[in-house]
């Protein structure tokens, strides 16, 4: 051991530690050199103890040499320390049976819902449709007015729509998109809009207050509801099966004349009726219709010139058809031995 009289032997201590270091082939041996050099009783605190025996003159500046000897000593363990592979508190106190075989890692996967929508987006793309969106928090004006709905529209009221101030909401449908889009590009044009929407809606197991829509619009010279059922029945073929038939129920939309709902074949019964599709042997997938003039008017088309049609598809709805899934709230829990079921086929990512 180096005594004070023997200041030589301070370089002599940081040989022998980077030594003994290096002779350390495993974490317990250099753990070993360093409690011969560092620990308490260690060659450091000896060296630091015998500062007493000497004149008082000469104690600072031998204080100062052990001290950088102390961190050079340091940094070397900590070197060999991260050569030998311990980069944290763990590895050192490591108890375990390292002959155990390993747990197996949980790799995540596609969210059901996104999957669904990239099929989709594949089967609109193939047939000439390209990708519009649009913001969420949107203006009264887009939401509502330029699509034609009255001013005393019940959808307007609080109890449907959330309200951010007078003339902002959360869009209650990827409607909106179809005028912003309008606006802005000269037709023909063919796009779809997937999106989330917002509704003040209790949840239940066909409810939820947010939820997704594919939004479809078609404008050109000459379109006509023809044209809409062949592309709808088209999409219902792909996504859902040849087997996949589509009906169109009269209905009211303030933004598109005539209007319809369609419905799809029950997925269950294949549409001789079921508890599923309530013995109609159909299921309502989507509302759809042809542009009202007075949307082209508010977007600054010649209505005259052109017509088009537009739909917009449940997204939650079509995923729970395809997947004979019972309750929407499921969609939008993280309960992963559910989402995990969806993880297995590969989905068809899409590039925009
Ligand atoms: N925006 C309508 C809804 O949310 C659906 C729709 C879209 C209807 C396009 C007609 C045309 O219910």
């Amino acid at each position: 051991m180096s005594g004070p009289a023997d200041r030589d032997g301070v370089r002599e201590v940081a040989r022998s530690a980077a030594r003994a270091f290096a002779e350390a082939g495993d974490l317990a041996a250099l753990e070993e050199a360093r409690v011969r050099f560092l620990g308490r009783k260690g060659e450091i605190t000896a060296l630091l103890r015998s500062i007493g025996e000497l004149p008082l003159e000469e104690r600072p500046a031998f204080g100062e040499t052990i001290n950088d000897l102390k961190s050079e000593i340091e940094g070397l363990f900590e070197s060999r320390r991260s050569a030998l592979g311990a980069n944290g508190a763990e590895e050192d106190h490591f108890s375990g049976d390292a002959t155990l075989p390993g747990r197996r890692a949980t790799a995540g996967g596609t969210h059901v819902l996104r999957r669904v929508v990239s099929e989709m987006k594949a089967i609109f793309f193939g047939m000439g449709y390209s990708l519009a969106e649009g913001p969420d928090v949107e203006l009264d004006y887009y939401n509502f007015e330029a699509l034609n709905f009255p001013v005393d529209h019940p959808s307007r009221d609080l109890q449907d729509t959330f309200y951010v101030n007078r003339d902002i909401l959360l869009r209650t449908q990827t409607s909106p998109v179809q005028v912003r889009y309008m606006e802005r590009h000269r037709p023909p044009i063919r796009i779809i809009v997937p999106g989330r929407v917002y509704r003040n809606e209790t949840p239940d197991p066909s409810h939820a207050a947010e939820f997704l829509q594919m939004e479809g619009l078609y404008v050109d010279r000459n379109v006509s509801l023809a044209d809409l059922r062949n592309d709808i029945a088209f999409f219902a073929r792909s996504f859902f099966g040849a087997d996949a038939k589509v009906r169109f129920r009269p209905h009211f939309f303030p933004f598109t004349e005539p209007s319809a709902e369609v419905d799809m074949s029950c997925f269950s019964c294949g549409g001789s009726g079921c508890a599923i599709c309530g013995r109609t042997g159909w299921i309502e997938i989507m509302g759809a219709g042809m542009v009202h003039p007075h949307v082209f008017r508010y977007a600054g088309y010649d209505p005259d010139a052109y017509t088009g049609f537009a739909f917009g598809i449940g997204i939650e709805r079509t995923a729970m058809l395809k997947y004979g899934i019972d309750d929407i709230r499921r969609l939008l829990g993280n309960d992963l031995r559910f989402l995990g079921q969806f993880w297995s086929e590969a989905a068809p990512e899409v590039a925009r």
